[in-house]
């Protein structure tokens, strides 16, 4: 079969082609040449599958989309506490190219403005270090995102160097307040440098995804921006991304996105994609015309909008009552109840909270205020995906309390329960494969199921 999802990314360019409104850049004259009749889209999975049409193989300049990039990069290099001290996360609702700093700490608002993102550039490497050291960190960086060597565009380079009077402002404002150690005209020389790196849709669509799947990359399965980095990250590009239209944006589209003067717009998606449209012709704000309109159809038809409640993120719980009879070597004198608790899908903290109230139905105290313990409780977690760490201390918590007089056993073949090696509890809970296992570790070898009842 041949899939839909290409035909419908064509109608999406199809149905932004006729937009003619605005212009190439045209303070770099390498962009003001641009051809605006140049058009692509891409997505790719928090798995790596990557699909595009258009134009997905013209390269263009990365421009203000490496602002994100790089800003986790110092994050990785410096901390995000000095980051901190050097650029502010408040939305600026100002320009881009804006000369401007916080009232008070005399911070540039954010990093995805021109003054926030020269301070941010400069703290790659080492805050002392030469213009060629922290450029080179940076395409190394960028490449290993995109999964290929990209390389500095020279021309554009120069083009941007040739009249950069706006930004080398920026770096003289930042050197006075003291936000940034090196010359103002390296740094501004390095920002523009990592503008001018060339990328396609394709690439652009991967890293964004790299953001999505929470700094893993989506085709190596290499863990590239640590986790914490990335929330950072996509909450700036959520408040920030798109400059003066990042509310409405926010409001109407729905991802954390950025994007760029050469056409080029990024949203990352958490936890399903990345996506990367191009189109060169600029709305008043510096974003792709034919790229918003696209990036506003995607996230209408497909329900992209990370605050759309279409689905409530349920784990499910299933349980039931198993009464087993007991079998040769019988470990557990028993032929009672045993309690099954399943737990299905990626969990989190409302899944486990479901857990617990399904346990305190079915291990609550009797009339007489004595609790009515089963013989052992089996915990299924087969078909779980993913716990995250809330939900797993409060599912440790839950063990803790049956195994104090009940026996625990864990059926975890992903080994996503993590009980920790120190945990009291570890010695007594046992952990195996699969149902089968469970059954003769409460009933014995040989022991049988004798009825079960669903719904506890
Ligand atoms: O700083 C500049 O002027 C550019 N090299 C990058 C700006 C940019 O891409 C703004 N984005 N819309």
């Amino acid at each position: 079969m041949k899939s839909p999802i290409p035909d419908y990314l064509r109608n999406v360019l199809e149905k932004a082609r006729p937009l003619e409104g605005g212009e190439p850049a045209n303070y770099i004259d390498v962009l003001a040449d641009a051809d605006p009749s140049r058009m692509a889209v891409s997505l790719c999975t928090v798995d790596g599958s990557v699909y595009s049409v258009g134009d997905d193989e013209v390269e263009f300049s990365i421009q203000s989309i490496s602002k994100p990039f790089v800003y986790a990069l110092a994050i990785q290099d410096q901390g995000l506490e000095a980051v901190l001290e050097k650029v502010g996360v408040e939305p600026s609702g100002d320009a881009f190219n804006r000369l401007s700093l916080e009232a008070g700490t005399n911070r540039p608002m954010n990093p995805m403005i021109n003054a926030g993102a020269v301070a941010t550039h400069a703290l790659i490497a080492s805050p002392n270090g030469s213009v060629e050291k922290r450029v080179d960190r940076i395409v190394q960086a960028l490449s290993r995102l995109a999964g290929r060597q990209l390389h500095v565009d020279q021309e554009v380079y120069e083009a941007e160097l040739k009249d950069a009077n706006r930004n080398m402002g920026i770096g003289y404002m930042l050197k006075a307040a003291g936000m940034i150690a090196c010359d103002p005209q390296d740094a501004v020389r390095g920002y523009i440098a990592q503008c001018s790196i060339n990328v396609n849709v394709r690439d652009l669509a991967v890293m964004a995804a790299t953001l999505g799947n929470a700094g893993i990359h989506p085709v190596s399965g290499e863990r590239i921006i640590p986790q914490e980095s990335v929330r950072q990250v996509l909450s700036v590009m959520a408040t920030c991304g798109m400059y003066n239209s990042s509310g409405e944006w926010i409001s109407n589209v729905g991802i954390p996105a950025k994007s760029g003067v050469s056409g080029g717009i990024i949203g990352a998606l958490p936890g399903q994609l990345g996506l990367a449209v191009f189109s060169p012709r600029l709305d008043e704000r510096g974003n792709s015309v034919r790229g918003v309109a696209m990036c506003k159809k995607l996230s209408h038809d497909m329900g992209f909008h990370m605050m759309d409640m279409s689905q409530i993120g349920r784990a499910s719980v299933r349980s039931w009552t198993t009464t087993i009879a007991g079998g040769s070597k019988m470990p557990h004198a028993c032929e009672e109840q045993v309690a099954v608790f399943e737990l299905r899908g990626a969990v989190r903290f409302a899944g486990a909270e479901r857990l617990t109230r399904a346990i305190m139905r079915e291990i609550r105290p009797d009339e007489k205020g004595r609790e009515g313990r089963p013989c052992a409780v089996i915990f299924s977690f087969r078909h779980t995906y993913s716990l995250n760490d809330v939900a797993r201390r409060l599912i440790h918590e839950n063990i803790h309390r049956l195994a104090v007089d009940t026996n625990v056993v864990v059926i975890d073949p992903a080994g996503v329960l993590k009980l920790p090696e120190d945990d009291p509890m570890k010695p007594i809970v046992a952990v195996v494969q699969n149902e089968a296992e469970a059954r003769d570790y409460v009933g014995g070898i040989g022991c049988k199921i004798v009825s079960t009842a669903d719904d506890i």
